[in-house]
């Protein structure tokens, strides 16, 4: 006769192998495997591997275990109804949602949103998540569609108040309303609430309104709660003990030698970019804001809207020659001179934190007050065409450009752009890394 283990012999065999002294994980995986194929309707052993693997995946640091993990879950959350135990079901899925966003599987998670929010129908957190999730995609009209719904159970949830008017924001530009809901929702400091995007958009919806003593006292809060560095200098991917000041001379970055490299070509740099200049203008410029089919990466061979949500009045565009220490190839096929010297500029070439561009602006722009997204990259900007009257407040000093000459500011600090004058403005925009980080520092720094 064949003998077979059974199920509970089995079972016990892998849990016997995780509580040793020294986990034997390997074996207990293989255990697990065997009993969810002889076992097929028993959800425990794929709970028991996405564990195993979720382990793993934090002590090696390895993608390929989190991936392993998710898988697990899916199939053990798959069960559904039949599985009995509510704590256990919402730990585990929150745990391969949790894993699924890192991993940027995002629209599967979704499903997994899905089926806490119909197990758990009172539990507005639930939805929350979900929302989080949407937004993380940027699917900001599925995310309001939510928000309405949940508003209507839950009117004084913190955080169901928070995003909606962070969706006010981002994705309606109805600042009044972003407002109202995104200071109640944050003056509840409930859980998930007290974070730097949410306190940045409500400062940023008060500005646009003209309430500048509010967003100054929102900014100063977020400040205070350590959010970012300071009032002013509003960045959220920082690094330690970087000297921060918002204006620096060119001697002070450590670079002038290759910034005047840079500036001592700059004809012909103004004169690459205004061939492509003209190009595009074929193709692109048209006057409207018809090209809102390119969210950054890809895009190549002509000048595109900035489409942060930044531009006031006007129009204002960029064309990428670097980014995030990449070179993108085509573009810098039209301005070969360009792309060389920078190349000679290693701090500014390979600086994952940064980007190099052209910059042109129309008469009539105004773009609103901003700070750039981390501290441990500094800007130069070299005036290529500089017309009457365009300007850039940082912080609390005003700069203009000078053509054939650059300027350096930290733009993690707030700043502001106006051009009231007649003709275009033309700029090189070069960000290289801050002369205070060490070339270690700088090799375990992570891409923006
Ligand atoms: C910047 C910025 C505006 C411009 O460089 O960070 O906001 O004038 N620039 O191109
Ligand atoms: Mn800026």
């Amino acid at each position: 006769m064949d003998w077979l283990p059974t199920w509970t012999m089995l079972k016990s065999c892998a849990e016997l192998q995780l509580h040793a002294a020294a986990k034997h994980h390997g074996p207990a995986l293989i255990i697990y495997a065997e009993l969810s194929k002889r076992f097929p309707d028993r959800a425990e052993p794929f709970l028991g591997q996405a564990r195993i693997y979720e382990y793993l995946a934090e002590k090696h640091n390895k993608l390929q275990f989190m991936q392993k993990s998710v898988e697990a879950y899916k199939r053990y959350l798959a069960f559904n109804e039949l599985l009995q135990n509510d704590k256990e079901y919402r730990k585990s899925a929150e745990s391969c949602i949790q894993h699924m966003r890192t991993l940027g599987y995002f629209n599967p998670a979704l499903n997994v949103h899905q089926m806490l929010v119909n197990r758990f129908p009172h539990d507005p957190d639930q939805r929350n998540q979900l929302v989080l999730t949407l937004l993380m995609i940027e699917r900001y009209s599925d995310a309001k569609i939510w928000l309405k719904v949940s508003l209507q159970q839950w009117p004084h949830n913190g955080l169901t108040l928070t995003l909606f008017g962070y969706v006010l924001k981002m994705y309606d530009s109805d600042y009044a309303q972003a407002a109202d809901y995104l200071q109640r929702g944050i003056d509840s400091r409930a859980e998930g609430t007290q974070e730097a995007r949410f306190f940045l958009a409500l400062g940023e919806s008060y500005e646009r309104l003209e309430l500048a003593e509010n967003a100054s006292i929102v900014y100063k809060r977020g400040a205070q709660l350590k959010l970012y560095p300071s009032q002013h200098q509003r960045s959220v991917y920082n690094q330690p003990n970087l000297r921060a000041r918002p204006i620096w001379s060119l001697p002070e970055t450590t670079y002038a030698h290759h910034l005047r490299m840079i500036s001592a070509h700059w004809r012909i740099i103004r004169d690459e970019s205004l061939g492509m200049l003209i190009d595009a203008n074929a193709v692109a410029w048209s006057g409207g804001s018809s090209d809102d089919d390119d969210h950054g990466g890809g895009h190549e061979g002509y000048f595109r809207n900035e489409n942060e949500n930044l531009l006031a009045t006007g129009n204002w565009k960029e064309l990428l020659l670097f980014s995030r220490g990449e070179r993108h190839a085509k573009n810098c096929q039209r301005a070969p001179t360009t792309c060389w010297l920078i190349e000679q500029f290693k701090a500014a070439a390979r600086c994952r934190r940064g980007q190099v561009k052209f910059s042109v602006m129309q008469p009539g722009t105004h773009v609103w007050s901003h700070c750039g997204p981390t501290n441990s990259r500094l800007r130069a900007h070299l005036g290529l065409i500089v017309p009457q009257k365009a300007r850039m407040r940082v912080v609390n000093e005003t700069l203009t450009w000078t053509e054939g000459e650059f300027i350096v500011f930290d733009d993690s600090f707030e700043h502001e752009v106006w051009h009231e004058g007649e003709k275009v403005r033309l700029i090189l925009i070069v960000d290289f890394w801050h002369p205070d980080l060490t070339e270690q520092q700088i090799s375990s720094i992570t891409k923006i």
